[in-house]
C-alpha cells in the first residue's frame, strides 16, 4: 500500500473541501493560529514514517497530552486510578460539570477535564508542580527522541488567565476529596501539559508504543504492558472524542484522542499511529478536517479495530 500516495490524496481532497469550522477562542492564545493549517503524520511500527502538508509545525496539543498522562498515572499507582475515576463515555461536553455532582465528585473518564485535572492530581503526589510537569514533558521527550519538545508558556500562561471552568470542576471535586493539593497546583499541572506543543511527526512518533503493545518500537523499550496498551487504545475509542466519541468509532473505527488545537492522534493497533492537525474545530470541539482525513484513511487502508 503506497501511504505516501494515500495521504497525499487525502490532503488533495481536503482542499477543495469548504472548511466552516471554528478555531478555538475560549483559550485567547489559541485563536492566535492560521486556521488553515493541515497536516498528517504516519508512523508504521516498521519504523517508516510518511508526511504530508504541515507535518512538521508544532501546534497545542491540548487533550491529546490526556493520553500520555494516563499512561504515567496507571505507570505510578496502576488500577488504583479507578477509584477516581472512572470509565465510561460521559455523552456530555469535555468540560461538563454536570455529572460531578450526581456521582460524587468522580468524573466519568479520564479524558474529560475532570478526570485528567484528577489524573493530573495523581501525577503530582509527591512532586512540586514543576517537577511533575517536567516529567511529563521527559516522557515525551523520551518516546519521541525529540529534546526540542516544549511548553508554550503563552498558551500556558492564558489558560491559566481564563481556565474558570477548570478551576470550578476542581474546587468542586476538592469538595468530594477527589482532589488532594492546593488546586492551583494541580490546576498548574493541568494547564502545563495542556500548553504542550507538538507537531504531527512528534505526536504519532509519540503515540507508537500504543500501536505496538506497549513497546515503542523505535527503542525496544517497554513502555506499558500489552494489557495497559490495549486498555488505553479501549479508553480512546470510548472517551477520546466527548459527546462525539460514538460519531468518531462509527466514522473512523480507530482509538482516537483530540485537542481543541486541532491535533487528532489515532491508533492502528499492529501497525501505525497517525496525528492529524486542522485548528478549525466541530461543534464538539473536535478537529472538522482532521475526523475527516482520519475517516478517508481508514476508508483507503481498510485500518480499523472492527474489522
Ligand atoms: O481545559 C481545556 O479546556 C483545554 N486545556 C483542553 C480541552 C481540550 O482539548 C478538549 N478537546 N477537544
Amino acid at each position: 500500500m503506497d501511504i505516501q500516495k494515500l495521504i497525499d490524496d487525502v490532503a488533495q481532497a481536503l482542499s477543495r473541501y469548504p472548511n466552516d469550522g471554528k478555531v478555538a477562542d475560549y483559550i485567547p492564545q489559541l485563536a492566535r493560529v492560521d486556521p488553515d493549517h493541515f497536516g498528517i503524520a504516519v508512523a508504521d511500527v516498521d519504523g517508516r514514517l510518511f508526511t504530508t502538508g504541515d507535518a512538521e509545525i508544532p501546534f497545542s496539543i491540548q487533550s491529546v497530552s490526556k493520553v500520555f498522562t494516563l499512561t504515567l498515572a496507571l505507570g505510578r499507582v496502576g488500577d488504583h486510578l479507578w477509584k477516581r475515576v472512572g470509565r465510561e463515555p460521559s455523552g456530555s461536553p469535555f468540560n461538563s460539570i454536570v455529572q460531578l455532582e450526581a456521582e460524587h465528585g468522580i468524573p466519568r473518564n479520564p479524558f474529560i477535564n475532570a478526570g485528567a485535572i484528577v489524573i493530573a492530581d495523581v501525577l503530582l503526589s509527591g512532586h512540586q508542580p514543576k517537577a511533575c510537569i517536567a516529567e511529563i514533558l521527559h516522557f515525551l521527550r523520551e518516546l519521541t527522541g525529540d529534546f526540542s519538545i516544549a511548553i508554550d508558556p503563552a498558551v500556558a500562561r492564558s489558560e491559566q488567565e481564563t481556565g474558570f471552568r477548570n478551576r470550578a470542576l476542581a474546587n468542586y471535586m476538592q469538595s468530594f476529596k477527589n482532589i488532594t493539593h492546593p488546586v492551583e497546583h494541580t490546576l498548574g499541572v493541568y494547564f502545563h501539559h495542556c500548553a504542550i506543543a507538538m507537531s504531527c511527526v512528534q505526536l504519532a512518533r509519540a503515540g507508537l508504543y500504543l500501536a505496538n503493545n506497549g513497546v515503542n518500537p523505535t527503542t525496544g523499550f517497554r513502555v506499558v504492558t500489552r494489557e495497559r496498551a490495549r486498555r488505553i487504545n479501549a479508553l480512546m475509542m470510548t472517551c477520546g472524542h466527548y459527546d462525539a466519541s460514538g460519531d468518531f468509532a462509527f466514522r473512523v473505527g480507530l482509538p482516537g484522542k483530540s485537542g481543541v488545537g486541532g491535533g487528532i492522534l489515532a491508533i492502528v493497533p499492529g501497525q501505525a499511529a497517525i496525528a492529524v492537525w486542522s485548528p478549525r474545530l466541530n461543534k464538539n470541539g473536535n478537529s472538522l478536517f482532521g475526523s475527516l482525513a482520519l475517516e478517508m484513511i481508514a476508508e483507503k487502508t481498510g485500518w480499523s479495530t472492527f474489522g
